[in-house]
C-alpha cells in the first residue's frame, strides 16, 4: 500500500495524471469508476472532462464500469448511479455508451445479472484502474461489514446510514434498501487501484482499514493485500495513522 497525504486541492491533479498515463498506455483501458460524494467536491470528474476537452484524455477506446448500482428503482431514476455517472462525466467526455458497465438498478432477476455483470468483467479482462471511495463504516463498492463477503457479485443489504436521502422519492417509489455490488474477487483482480478517503469523518476507519487486521467486518481491509494499491488522505483524515506510514505530497 502506497499512502499519500495532500492537500484536497491536489487529488484532482494526482487522480488525473494516473488516468491519463493509464489511457495513454493502453488505449482500451478497463477503467473503473465510483460514485459518493469524493469524486465532485474534489473535481476529479471535472478534471477527466477538461482534460478530455483539452484533446489530453482520450476515452473514444476505453470501457468503464462501475462497481455497484441501487436495487430496485429505474435505471433513469435521478438517483440510480448510473444516472450519477452520465450527468457528471459519461455525457462530456468521449466514451462510447456502448462502453459504460455498470448493473442493471431494475433487472427482471437481479441474481442473473449479478452474473451476467460477472461475465461482463471477466470478459472485459478485468479492471485496469479503479477509483475507488471508503465508506464511514469500512465499505467499499457496495460491500457492507458482514460475517462472510461473496466473492462474485451480490445482492447486498444495505446499512440504514447507507441508503439514499428519503427526500429523493418524493416520487412514491420506496427508497432502496438494497444494492448490487461487485464482491471481493473484482477488487482483488484489478490492477490497479486508487482510494480516495478525505475529511476528520474518515480517520478512524482509515485506521482501522489500513492497520486493522484483515477482516470482512471492515471490507476495506482487504486492501492491504492487494498488490497495486494507492490510497490518497488529507491531513484530517490521516491524523490516526503513525507518520512512518504515509509520505506527505
Ligand atoms: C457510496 C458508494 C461507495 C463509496 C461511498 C463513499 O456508498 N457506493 O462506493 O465508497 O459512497 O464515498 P464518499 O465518501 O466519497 O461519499
Amino acid at each position: 500500500m502506497n499512502i499519500i497525504v495532500m492537500k484536497p486541492e491536489q487529488i484532482r491533479k494526482y487522480v488525473g495524471d494516473r488516468f491519463q498515463a493509464q489511457l495513454k498506455e493502453i488505449p482500451h483501458s478497463v477503467l473503473g469508476m465510483t460514485t459518493g460524494s469524493s469524486p465532485l467536491k474534489f473535481g476529479i470528474y471535472d478534471e477527466f472532462i477538461k482534460r478530455g476537452q483539452a484533446g489530453n484524455m482520450d476515452f473514444s477506446e476505453a470501457a468503464i464500469v462501475n462497481p455497484d448500482e441501487l436495487l430496485g428503482i429505474p435505471q433513469d431514476h435521478p438517483e440510480t448511479y448510473r444516472t450519477y455517472m452520465k450527468e457528471h462525466l459519461f455525457n462530456d467526455i468521449n466514451v462510447n455508451p456502448l462502453n459504460t458497465h455498470i448493473p442493471d438498478s431494475d433487472p427482471e432477476n437481479p441474481e442473473d445479472e449479478c452474473k451476467k455483470f460477472d461475465e461482463l468483467i471477466d470478459k472485459l479482462g478485468g479492471v485496469d484502474l479503479q477509483l475507488m471511495g471508503l465508506g464511514e463504516n469500512g465499505h467499499i463498492a457496495f460491500m457492507e461489514p458482514k460475517e462472510a463477503i461473496p466473492a462474485s457479485t451480490y445482492v447486498v443489504d444495505l446499512e440504514e446510514q447507507n441508503r439514499p436521502a428519503a427526500d429523493a422519492f418524493a416520487d412514491g417509489l420506496e427508497v432502496p434498501k438494497q444494492a448490487i455490488t461487485v464482491g471481493l474477487r473484482y477488487v482483488m483482480k484489478a490492477r490497479a487501484i486508487i482510494v480516495v478517503a478525505i475529511g476528520a469523518s474518515k480517520a478512524s476507519i482509515v485506521k482501522e482499514a489500513f492497520t486493522g487486521p484483515v477482516t470482512t467486518k471492515v471490507p476495506a481491509t482487504f486492501l492491504q493485500l492487494h498488490p497495486n494499491v494507492t490510497i490518497i488522505l488529507d491531513e484530517e483524515s490521516a491524523k490516526e495513522l503513525p507518520e512512518e506510514l504515509y509520505q506527505v505530497l
